[in-house]
């Protein structure tokens, strides 16, 4: 396994494997079983695995974890090395020393949902995630579904700039309790991880109440009514449509739940389908 730590190194260290198929992993460090499973999708689908690892600062808004977010590196490239990786791109900064004076704007999908209570950071995605398709140039990349607006709004960057790559995602992995595996789990107390399986407990709960045809309005009416009973605050729970992301106001095969709470002082979403199990095909 080679690790980069520039663009120049990692173009030159790309260079002699084009023409074979090439999968990045986007990544922010801190790799843990979600990152592993994007990974191992990846060895499954292309002959050459790249994972960035990389904390990027422009989506990250002031108020936000920055500093604080986990640097684990040595113990990221060991899980890398055994899950057979080819080349770590860790680089220590990609934007210039004055800042980035162009950066890509995201309009339509990044006014809802995460976009309204972090105005830039889809912004921040994109311009970094661009950076590293025109770095690497893969021909697939995999993003996790957890972050399922993250994962809507790169496939609309790469359908909109004709970028010649393919997006897949991948499901979303969870601890047995239910908790959507993350990297800001982390930051949790023990009482604050109790609190927090209230996200996947309330989606259940509202997945198993709804039907076909049922206003989405009661649905979440539910949900809310259940979250009461766990001392977290709520960002957002909504049922969209997880194609279009626009709201839904009956359920359908295509709605989805998606929340956003905050516990303690950390932010954690989560979703799911509200398809039934038998409509469910792969
Ligand atoms: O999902 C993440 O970890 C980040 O948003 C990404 C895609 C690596 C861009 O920094």
């Amino acid at each position: 396994m080679n690790i980069s730590q520039t663009p120049e190194q990692t173009r030159a260290l790309i260079a002699p494997l084009r023409g074979q198929r090439i999968a990045l992993v986007p990544t922010m460090g801190c790799l843990h079983a979600g990152h592993i499973s994007l990974i191992r999708k990846a060895k499954s689908l292309a002959d050459v695995v790249i994972v960035s690892i990389y904390v990027n600062p422009l989506q990250f808004g002031e108020n936000e974890d920055f500093n604080q977010y986990p640097r684990t590196f040595e113990k990221d490239a060991d899980i890398c090395k055994n899950e057979g990786v080819d080349i770590i791109f860790h680089p220590e900064n990609l934007y210039p020393d004055n800042g980035a004076k162009v950066t890509l704007k995201v309009s339509d999908l990044s006014n809802i949902l995460c976009g309204i209570s972090r105005p830039s950071h889809f912004d921040g995605v994109v311009t970094v995630v661009n950076m590293l398709f025109n770095i690497i140039q893969p021909n697939i990349a995999i993003f996790g579904e957890k972050d399922w607006q993250q994962l809507a709004i790169i496939r609309r960057m790469v359908s909109d700039l004709h970028m010649p790559i393919e997006i897949i995602g991948s499901e979303i992995i969870r601890e047995t309790d239910g908790l959507a595996m993350s990297s800001r789990n982390r930051y949790l107390s023990p009482s604050e991880r109790q609190q927090s399986l209230a996200l996947s407990q309330v989606m259940h709960l509202m997945k198993n109440n709804s039907q076909q045809g049922e206003k989405t309005s009661e649905t979440i009416k539910y949900g809310i009514e259940n979250l009461n009973n766990y001392n977290i605050s709520l960002d957002y729970l909504e049922i969209r449509n997880e194609l279009t992301l626009k709201p839904e106001h009956s359920i359908t095969p295509e709605s989805r739940i998606f929340i956003a709470v905050k516990v303690g002082k950390t932010r954690l979403i989560d979703n799911i389908s509200l398809k039934m199990e038998s409509e469910i095909t792969s």
